[in-house]
């Protein structure tokens, strides 16, 4: 590492108590130790242990130079923190390694990622960059293996490798020089040497209506019989219920031809209805789940969020397993989660009516699982602390969830979705994180909420009539 990257480990030691005292710390998410997380990277697993990289920029709570941090477990629920994994010190990489994905071949662990360049104008390069590991935990940079082909600018990012039938893919978020997003693939016998395959889909031709001005971390698989492609498009407008978010995290379902390098998708779909939620990776683990991952924040925030103070800020998902059922995608949190639970309190078929408590059903860090039996009501609310609130209106159909925005005003911030029945939500909610799963995951809402730290209410009400719920609650961590 370069002489002035050698103060990383200094910075995480100086600021451990500034960090480990914020409130809003969280207890069962992956976080930096210090300074500023976004994607998760090179999701894999290796050697009997998950690993997960995610960018990091160690030095402020802010976008920066980015490192590759690392955590590995072995359960997926407790992580450990390894050393930092790829540092931003050579010329092909220098302004930061930005996102990529990570696969296994002959033992070894290669990571491929962008490198990214600006020069003294300013003036954008990027090439998709291999390392190789041989443990887990060193990394020993080979440089670029693919530089920006014709007819796309420098906007050329985040690749994700897998394996097909009888060759290495690798899906690379694009944008052509017309300024649209695009998704290109290459291929490759040795995952050194890659062959130039074309676009896989280009927001703008035949197939798809001008979608954006580039989409970021694209990822590619096959799940339950479908091609799933889950990308990061920025540019789209807000309409109605979706695209709310800065940029948007959504997947085409579908039909890959990948001898002629082409896609017959349906339309795009939003992955996460929530305020933070981004750039999502997915992972194929050893009993062959696929596994998702997120970072749960959006770009450019407007708003300082309040663990900035902390010196540190945002933090990942909980991991979710992908199934694709009856044309949907659904997410739900991994089965290790229930090990997090403790202190069980269960009620059967108690009926909501006006603004009420449940003995016991109080929580800051806790799991909520709420099966509904009869929706009699115009609306049901379930509130969770004092900054956020779940609605769901039977005569409009609309699921909503509120938060107390972040600007530290008075406004409530909602995002929506339109939902024909709600048979079960799931809730996870961490000391400054919500995740709730709707009807076994048809429908996920993550975000971050940063309530007064010692509010543990939880309240149900129905209005115009009333709710019989299964209630069951346990604390988590
Ligand atoms: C998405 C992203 C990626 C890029 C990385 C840089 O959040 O912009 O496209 O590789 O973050 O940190």
């Amino acid at each position: 590492m370069l002489e002035k990257f050698k103060n990383v480990y200094d910075r995480i030691d100086e600021y451990k108590e500034v960090v480990a005292s914020d409130p809003y710390r969280l207890r069962y998410h992956i976080m930096p130790p210090v300074g500023l997380l976004n994607d998760p990277n090179g999701f894999v697993f290796y050697k009997g242990q998950y690993h997960v990289f995610y960018q990091w920029n160690p030095f402020e709570p802010e976008h920066g130079a980015k490192f590759w941090g690392h955590y590995i477990s072995d359960d997926l629920i407790s992580w450990k923190e390894a050393p930092v994994a790829l540092a931003p010190d050579m010329w092909y990489d220098k302004n930061g390694c930005y996102s990529g994905s990570a696969v296994v071949f002959n033992d070894r662990l290669y990571v491929f990622y962008t490198g990214n360049v600006k020069d003294e104008e300013g003036h954008r390069k990027s090439y998709q960059c291999l390392a190789i590991s041989d443990d887990g935990i060193h990394f020993e940079k080979k440089g670029p293996v693919i530089h920006v082909p014709e007819g796309y600018t420098a906007h050329f990012r985040d690749p994700k490798v897998f394996y097909e039938t009888d060759k290495w893919y690798m899906v690379i978020g694009a944008q052509t020089e017309k300024i649209q997003g695009a998704v290109v693939v290459y291929t490759s016998s040795d995952l050194e040497t890659w062959h130039f395959q074309g676009p896989l889909i280009e927001s703008g031709d035949a197939s798809l209506e001008a979608f954006g001005y580039m989409w970021e971390c694209p990822d590619l698989f096959t799940l339950d019989g479908k091609d799933i492609l889950v990308v990061c498009p920025q540019g789209l407008s807000a309409n109605g219920y979706v695209f709310n978010n800065i940029y948007q995290s959504g997947y085409f379902a579908g039909s890959v031809d990948y001898e002629a390098i082409s896609f017959n998708h349906d339309s795009f779909v939003e992955l996460d209805r929530g305020f933070d939620f981004y750039a999502p990776q997915t992972m194929e683990d050893e009993i062959g789940r696929r596994i998702l991952i997120g970072w749960m924040g959006n770009a450019e925030e407007t708003v300082i969020q309040p663990t900035v103070k902390h010196e540190w800020i945002h933090a990942l998902t909980i991991p979710r397993e992908l199934e694709w059922k009856n044309d949907k995608l659904l997410q739900r949190p991994v089965g290790e989660l229930y090990s997090l639970r403790s202190d069980e309190i269960r009620f059967e078929d108690v009926t909501i009516e006006d603004n009420m408590e449940l003995p016991e059903i109080y929580g800051n860090v806790f799991e909520l699982e709420l099966t509904v039996n009869d929706l009699n009501a115009d609306r049901f609310t379930v509130g969770i602390g004092e900054a956020s609130r779940i609605v769901y209106d039977t005569k409009t159909k609309v699921f909503t969830f509120e938060r107390a925005s972040l600007d530290g005003t008075e406004e409530v911030e909602r995002r929506h979705c339109q939902l024909e029945h709600v048979a079960a939500i799931r809730i996870f909610k961490d000391t400054s994180s919500v995740e709730i799963f709707v009807n076994g995951g048809e429908e996920v809402f993550t975000s971050r909420v940063f309530d007064h730290p010692e509010a543990e209410g939880i309240t149900f009400s129905a209005y115009n009539g009333t709710v019989q719920l299964d209630v069951a609650k346990w604390n988590l961590g």
